[in-house]
């Protein structure tokens, strides 16, 4: 067997060793950087470092030596997450140093590495820039974020985790890039033990606070994951540090989504690359050939009607090659498979219109006699989608489910890597991201109805 049985065409994914949060995301004389948190070592003791990934247009991408390792006093364990920005015309890193003592306690300091090139970074001799956590607040204090205002003023925000266990965000102020002062506090929502990774930023005239809140108990629907990705909607009050927001919203729907980061183009877009995988979970049959998780695609953020929409970048379309379509087909009480639709990454859109089926769907990556699936299902009666990775092959379990307004008919903008699905459904109003790992055969499409009949208008595919 090879050693990339699983290896993506189009998403990032490690050379090897383990993968987790995009760091440092940034557009820097003319080259797009992704960042990220790697542990060379697995699945030997964690050596975390930040892998670095770049790119002249979002779609070519070379992987590049790691730049930061944890190597000094202050990050020994662990150069954690954290962000980038240019700054006197250098790109700034900003990020966390892990450390644990002989009694394995923890402390966090956040420090500064420096490149000139976006490729060399040399650590600020003066680190850490903010030493320990302040009194309140356990070592669970990490993932600095870092933005300027129009006049240059430098603003931080870090997750935080108070003394008595619950999470928050705190900012800091700077007018230099290398003194840091504690604000505060920005929000006081009561949501889990610790929140990772903030990122606030402002979004068609609103400010975005997307974070990972760790700890929230399943709701129904909601909250399934072993962690939680989300954010809120509000009013940023910088003056006084204070984000009066609107409630928590999960932003993907899926099973493998966490710290999310998000930066500005030139061009006006914001751009957001989350990690397609989740904490602890280390267990995907990638392990055998030495590498483990992934990037997202980069997906464009806008904001309608108070909500996050997500769409895969224009540049994606590049990607797309030999383009099929089929249909418009009815399909009644029972299932169509489509063969020009099946492929190992491929893109797939259809307009599913309902007729009168009680549940219809998809049917992704699937066995030649369908057992093998991985199914996206509409439901009439209740006017919920869901992604069911039951029977998806040689990993994975489970069912997620999002709310819809309508089941009349449904858009689907399906993206298949080799270990991955990414459902953007009504123009990216909901998302669900998750690794399947279909074994062999698993590549077929098919459409299916029950109880009725459901329209397919139009479907097409592109190979990937
Ligand atoms: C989130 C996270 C961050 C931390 C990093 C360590 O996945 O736990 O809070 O900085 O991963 O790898």
């Amino acid at each position: 067997m090879s050693k990339d049985r699983y290896r993506q065409r189009y998403h990032l994914s490690p050379p090897y060793g383990f993968m987790n949060d995009p760091n440092g995301v940034s557009f820097y004389k003319g080259i797009y950087h992704v960042f990220y948190q790697w542990n060379t070592n697995f699945p030997g003791e964690k050596q975390i470092h930040w892998g670095h990934f770049s790119s002249d247009d979002m779609i070519n991408w070379k992987h590049g030596k790691a730049v930061l390792a944890p190597v000094d006093w202050y990050d020994k364990n662990g150069c954690y997450s954290g962000s980038a920005i240019k700054y006197n015309d250098k790109l700034y890193a900003f990020y966390t140093g892990n450390v644990k003592d002989e009694k394995n306690i923890r402390s966090a300091y956040q420090c500064l590495a420096i490149s000139a090139d976006g490729f060399e970074f040399e650590k600020y001799d003066k680190n850490p820039l903010i030493d320990g956590a302040p009194k309140g607040y356990t070592p669970h204090y990490r993932d600095p974020k870092v933005w300027l205002d129009e006049n240059g003023k430098g603003f931080m925000v870090i997750g935080a985790q108070r003394e008595n266990r619950t999470g928050t965000v705190v900012l800091y102020t700077s007018t230099n890039m290398l003194d840091w002062k504690f604000k505060g506090e920005i929000s006081d929502k009561k949501l889990g033990f610790m929140w990772e990774c903030p990122d606030l930023f402002k979004l068609d005239g609103h400010d975005v606070l997307i974070f990972c809140p760790q700890g929230l108990e399943p709701e129904g629907d909601l909250y399934n994951n072993r962690y939680q990705c989300g954010y809120m909607v509000g009013n940023m009050d910088l003056e006084n540090g204070k984000f009066d927001s609107g409630d928590f919203v999960e932003l993907d729907r899926g099973f493998e989504f966490y710290a999310p980061q998000t930066v500005s183009l030139p061009d006006g877009r914001k751009i957001l690359y989350a990690w397609m995988g989740m904490p602890e979970e280390e267990d995907h049959p990638s392990v055998e050939d030495n590498w483990v998780h992934c990037m997202t695609m980069p997906r464009e953020l806008d904001i309608s009607r108070g909500k996050l929409i997500q769409k895969p970048v224009g540049e994606i379309e590049r990607l797309k090659e030999n383009k099929v379509e089929s249909g418009p087909m009815e399909i009644r009480e029972g299932h169509i498979k489509i063969p020009e639709f099946a492929g190992e990454s491929v893109n797939i859109k259809m307009l599913l219109k309902n007729k009168g089926a009680k549940e219809f769907g998809v049917y992704l990556k699937a066995s030649n006699d369908l057992q093998e699936n991985t199914m996206i299902k509409v439901n009439s009666d209740t006017n919920k989608i869901e992604l069911n990775r039951e029977k998806s092959g040689l990993w994975g379990s489970g069912i997620r489910r999002a709310q819809l307004k309508s089941a009349d008919s449904v858009e689907l903008d399906i993206y298949l890597d080799k270990s991955s699905v990414e459902v953007f459904v009504n123009g990216g109003e909901e998302v669900f991201t998750a690794r399947i790992f279909p074994s062999r055969e698993g590549i077929c499409f098919g459409v299916f109805a029950n109880g009725g009949a459901v329209e397919m208008v139009k479907g097409e595919k592109s190979d990937m």
